[in-house]
């Protein structure tokens, strides 16, 4: 490994890949949140992602359409709790503990093998937004892609007019790293994607 910082594994964590299928301790617990499985044949569960992605200011910047009942349960019944292994993503209901009221999708993808890459992903109901559970639900797989899988980068990617998911990523110490100008076509428009990344020595120092 030299000197090179490039070429040596990052300081406390593993230089192995993850072993796939990787499935995490669940659930994860926050200062107030759970982070678990969905159930898609739970009734609350269903009710409470159809309303998220079926709410049009929920899926405005996402790249998925206004879902419908029967869509949002076939959506819900692809929700994996783990990774099987590159460019797959693992997505888990956001509770809140003091009620055990879904209020949120966490979601984690390990993008790639050979450059230990991983990105987070989040989206919440419109009535539980400004609570700060975004960031500490998004905190949360971010210190799970460093400390458990190894990731070398996790990065957030979004629709560049959604200020408040940049918001949340930047409470979370990334750094905006990319505007890319119409290089998606997203609900009938080319729209600019932003790319925001924190690398794991610079979330170790944040959180020594
Ligand atoms: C993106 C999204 C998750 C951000 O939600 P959010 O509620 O703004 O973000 P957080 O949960 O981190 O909450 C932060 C806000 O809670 C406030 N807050 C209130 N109590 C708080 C507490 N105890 N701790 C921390 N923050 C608190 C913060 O001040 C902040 O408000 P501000 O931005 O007005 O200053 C939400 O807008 C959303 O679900 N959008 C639709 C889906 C989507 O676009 N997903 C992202 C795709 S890239």
């Amino acid at each position: 490994m030299g000197d090179d910082p490039d070429l040596d594994p990052d300081p406390g964590t593993p230089a192995l890949l993850p072993e796939f299928p990787f499935r995490p301790d669940l659930p994860i617990r926050t200062a107030r949140l759970v982070l678990r499985p969905w159930r898609p044949r739970d009734a609350g569960d269903l009710a409470a992602f159809g309303a998220m992605f079926g709410d049009p200011g929920v899926v405005r910047y996402l790249t998925s359409e206004v879902l419908g009942p029967v869509e949002a349960a076939a959506k819900l019944a692809d929700r994996r709790p783990e990774l099987t292994g590159e460019r797959d993503w693992m997505n888990l209901a956001v509770e809140v503990a003091a009620s055990g009221e879904v209020v949120g999708d966490a979601g984690l993808a390990w993008t790639s093998d050979g450059h230990r890459q991983a990105e987070i992903g989040y989206s919440f109901a419109g009535a539980h937004h400004g609570h700060g559970y975004a960031t500490e639900a998004a905190s949360s797989l971010v210190d799970l892609a460093f400390t458990t899988l190894g990731a070398h980068r996790v990065c957030g990617r979004l629709d560049a007019r959604n200020a408040a998911s940049g918001l949340v990523l930047e409470r979370l110490g990334m750094r905006r790293e990319a505007h890319l100008v119409q290089n998606e076509w997203v609900k009938g428009e080319w729209t600019d994607e932003v790319v925001y990344a924190v690398l794991a020595r610079e979330w170790a120092e944040r959180h020594a």
